[in-house]
């Protein structure tokens, strides 16, 4: 209810108030409001339909008057009644307990909050993980989806893996980072969360424990834990995740995979050396223990190409490999690949066929276009120069107004600089100042719930002038805090 498209129209006949409790009754009387669904407080109903408050108050006079809502000092207003309940014999549903119900855990709060901000077309984002929409090749797409009946589009259910020409080309590409992976060992998802999803429905038991670096993307996502799993946080340093308590972990909580994001993490922007990645996939043998490679952002390298993915030095089938387009090509359409052994790969995709029956044929057609022809690398080069550029606007910001307030490392790729704040300010007041003045944060509780002094800021999506102004608003409101 805190994002209606409708607002009333102030050149009508009607009387705002009318149009106003008109809207409500035919929400509640449709069903879309159903009994106790909480009506908002009077101020927000103002700033939500742009009306004065006393516009509000008439509109739900007539409601209380028509008996469908009823104010509780306390518990504020609901939708108590609607007239297909008055006549039925047997009361509706109630939904409220449906939804507190179901095996999915709801995103964290102020997740949630981030996600219904970003809908607002005015919000500066500071810490967006994706492309500035200027940033993505809408123009070559529109050509690249001009078909002719010659071509090879298909409209029908796709093979079990995913398109087979896709999984030739994503195997191709592959090579250039050192991995040798045959079409049959490629599962093409809907996304890597898709390839996540999979894994923790296909390859775990409830009750299974999952190693991951600390901070991590994994904490922001409930894919695991919906499913019964336990998420154990591993500390890192600037060469990426720290191997030497991993056997003892393995140990003590049996744990049953580590997932890992060693090129550009996601939030500190971390790029591992090849050393720790020798150690990890040597210390993972060692304990047993399957990888989760994780690597979205691996193409996103800005002056040297980052060592070689942890799958390619891997000999013995130890390393799930997870990449996507959704950071490079275009986060809508959907399209990722998971890479492992046969036999896992034919349960994951046993498993897609049974949620989704393939991701989209039109969406797989056209990456295959664009890695295939090398529009894709070409592309790639323009989008390096782009975050070059951007990643060292934002360290210039950085240097002149938070050098006294803050410190960050420069990351080598990827969208994000893992920003520590000096002093104790809480970040979650910080969040919500910012809010206020229009400014999205992604505060690094998101990533690890006791973090209270990072925030996860990102060079890639806002406008340059945007990232300038946001910047030095935020740092004054840092100062304002402290
Ligand atoms: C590390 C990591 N993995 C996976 C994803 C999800 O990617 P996709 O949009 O391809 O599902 C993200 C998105 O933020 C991410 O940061």
């Amino acid at each position: 209810m805190s994002e209606l498209e409708w607002k009333p129209q102030k050149n009508s006949s009607v009387p705002l108030h009318q149009q106003i409790s008109d809207f409500m009754k035919k929400k509640i009387l449709n069903g879309e409001w159903t009994i106790g669904t909480k009506i908002p407080p009077q101020r927000n109903l103002a700033n939500l339909f742009q009306v004065n408050r006393s516009t509000i108050v008439i509109a739900l006079e007539e409601l209380a008057a028509d008996g469908l809502i009823e104010s509780k000092v306390g518990s504020g207003t609901r939708v108590t009644n609607n007239t297909w309940s008055l006549l039925a014999s047997n009361p509706p549903p109630d939904w409220f307990s449906y939804v507190k119900s179901g095996i999915h855990k709801p995103n964290i709060t102020i997740i949630q909050e981030i996600n219904k901000a970003e809908a607002d077309p005015n919000m500066v984002r500071l810490g967006t993980g994706e492309l500035s929409p200027k940033l993505l090749p809408n123009k070559i797409m529109g050509q690249t989806l001009q078909i002719d009946g010659e071509q090879s589009l298909s409209l029908g259910y796709m093979e079990p893996k995913g398109s087979l020409s896709l999984r030739k080309t994503v195997s191709a590409y592959l090579r250039t980072k050192g991995i040798e992976a045959s079409p049959e060992s490629i599962l093409i998802v809907s996304g890597g969360l898709q390839a996540l999803q999979l894994i923790s429905l296909g390859l775990l038991n409830r009750g299974s424990t999952i190693l991951h670096e600390t901070p991590s993307y994994l904490n922001s996502v409930h894919v695991f834990q919906s499913s019964g799993m336990n998420l154990l946080g591993i500390s890192m340093d600037k060469e990426g995740i720290k191997c030497d308590s991993i056997g003892r972990m393995k140990r003590q909580h049996h744990a049953a995979l580590l997932y890992t994001i060693p090129t550009f993490h996601n939030p500190t922007g971390t790029l591992m050396s090849e050393q720790r990645r020798m150690e990890l996939i040597d210390v993972c043998q060692k304990a047993s223990i399957p990888i989760i490679e994780d690597d979205v952002y691996g193409d996103l390298w800005i002056e040297n190409p980052p060592p070689k993915p942890l799958k390619a030095n891997d000999t013995q089938g130890n390393v799930l490999y997870i990449g996507s387009v959704s950071k490079t090509l275009s986060p809508g359409l959907r399209i990722g690949w998971i890479v492992g052994p046969e036999p896992v790969i034919n349960r994951l995709a046993d498993i897609k066929m049974q949620t989704d029956y393939g991701s989209s044929s039109l969406s797989q057609y056209a990456v295959e276009k664009w890695l295939s022809s090398g529009m894709y690398e070409e592309f790639l080069t323009e989008i390096r120069t782009e975050l070059k550029y951007r990643r060292d606007f934002t360290i210039k910001i950085l240097n002149e107004y938070f050098s006294k307030i803050a410190t960050w490392s420069i990351p080598k790729g990827g969208f994000y600089i893992w920003l520590r704040l000096e002093s104790d300010i809480s970040t979650k007041k910080l969040f919500d100042l910012a809010l206020r003045e229009h400014i999205l944060l992604n505060p690094g509780m998101v990533y690890e719930k006791n973090d209270f002094n990072h925030l996860r800021l990102s060079y890639s999506f806002a406008s340059l002038e945007q990232l300038e102004e946001g910047l030095i608003r935020l740092s004054q409101l840092i100062k304002t805090l402290s």
